[in-house]
């Protein structure tokens, strides 16, 4: 098969390459292209994942190219991953908030709100080169955030898309080693949007031993999501640390006020991480790049690509379109959950009613994440307006107004309508 991955010369695509390198008899690579704007990283990114395939014994060849459409021509599926103003526009996305006493985060409140807008136009044409130049039935995986609202732009264009993220499988992966069982006997009762999603269950073996994990395992579970082990108790669900942005959300913006940004720090390993890149004696992922986010990034890529492309029918936590799944959201909302993974596409598995306080605050994102994306494809100060005031961290109407013009003044450049 041929895979492409737009935005290849991310720092993170040796974590993908390892991934494919080790995991290659259930996703088989023929051909796997590099595409990504900056002719530099793609180099050094390109040189790496090269030594990667060949170290490990690889036959693929690895292709990098600034060409996009010779990129995606006669791909079997794509991997979209781009970060539209690198780290800098991060930068801005995890400060411009404070001045209104409001968390900065790249993928959750007005931060985040402003990385879709810089993001959906992008991904959107990226995709439409998919649709013109890959196999007709290509897929469309991703990862690049916001991934609920990218998701569903996608999908909104008649891609044939699919979201993904790494917290439910670190979750999954996290569990399973406090279990002591395979991650595939684990299944979790994961809900939610994109980066608001809580474990409701911990199945192994036909039986939830989410109680049991929680009666032994609490403190430490608390203490890695960093929020109090009484809110997990008291909600009988472990909610994943982008919920700290909101249960948090005050301890959070004093944290963030008296510390450099993410962007910051991942400047500085990305640093790292190139040169170690450039070092033709480099062959393996480098340990560093386990200070990224990224974690099992590259398996749940691998298993999404391989059920997708082989058509394996086994259930995984992806970004889909509700369709009725969480009764109280619009059939065409992209929501997280569980779902059947086969080559016809992704089907949720059934998910029990939730709790008002969990359908309350979904409820509220989602309404905001509809607004956003209006926004992204339509432009429009007022339209961006009315998705900050809809935001549950925003809510009141000056803070929206000065939200929205810290935005737009702080994105101009990267919004064409602005
Ligand atoms: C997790 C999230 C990703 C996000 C990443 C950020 O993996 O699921 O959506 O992009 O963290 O990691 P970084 O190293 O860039 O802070
Ligand atoms: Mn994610």
């Amino acid at each position: 098969m041929k895979l492409a991955v737009v935005g290849g010369g991310s720092t993170y695509t040796p974590e993908l390459v390892d991934g494919f390198a080790r995991l290659r008899d259930l996703l088989p690579i023929e051909e796997l292209w590099l595409v990504d704007t900056d002719p530099e990283r793609l180099r050094l990114v390109g040189g790496v994942s090269e030594r990667m395939f060949r170290a490990a014994g690889h036959p693929g060849r690895i292709v990098a190219t600034s060409d996009l459409v010779a990129g995606v021509a006669d791909a079997d599926a794509v991997l979209i991953q781009l970060r539209v103003g690198g780290q800098a526009a991060r930068h801005g996305d995890e400060t411009f908030p404070h001045a209104c006493g409001c968390i900065g985060q790249e993928t959750t409140g007005p931060g985040g709100f402003a990385k879709a807008l810089r993001t959906v136009p992008v991904v959107l044409s990226v995709a439409e080169a998919v649709r013109k130049h890959a196999k007709p039935d290509a897929w469309i995986v991703d990862f690049t955030n916001p991934v609920g609202i990218v998701t569903r732009a996608l999908l909104q264009e008649g891609h044939r898309a699919v979201g993904l993220c790494n917290v439910a499988i670190g979750f999954q992966r996290r569990f399973a080693g406090l279990l002591g069982v395979a991650p595939s006997d684990v299944a979790l009762g994961h809900v939610g949007l994109n980066h608001l999603t809580w474990e409701r269950s911990v199945t192994v073996g036909g039986r939830d031993v989410l109680p049991d994990l929680l009666g032994t395992h609490l403190p430490q579970l608390a203490e890695e999501i960093e929020l109090p082990a009484s809110l997990i108790r008291l909600l009988r669900t472990v909610p994943s640390y982008y919920l700290r942005y909101y249960y948090a959300h005050d301890e959070v913006l004093r944290e963030q006020l008296d510390a450099p940004t993410r962007a910051e720090a991942v400047q500085r390993v990305e640093r790292e991480l190139l040169e170690l890149y450039a070092d033709p004696s480099v062959d393996t992922k480098p340990e560093q790049l386990a200070q990224r986010g990224g974690a099992f990034y590259s398996e749940a890529a691998v298993d999404l690509l391989a059920s997708l492309t082989g058509d394996r029918g086994d259930v995984q936590v992806v970004n889909l379109r509700n369709d009725g799944t969480l009764p109280f959201l619009p059939d065409d909302h992209v929501i997280e959950v569980p779902a059947v993974v086969g080559a016809s596409g992704v089907r949720a598995v059934e998910v029990p009613a939730l709790p008002d306080d969990l359908a309350g605050l979904i409820g509220h994102v989602a309404g905001y994440e509809r607004l956003a994306l209006d926004a992204a494809v339509h432009g429009g100060r007022d339209r961006v307006l009315r998705a900050m005031l809809a935001h549950p961290l925003v809510g009141q109407y000056d803070r929206a107004e000065k939200l929205t013009d810290l935005l737009l003044a702080e994105n101009r450049a990267h919004l064409a309508w602005a």
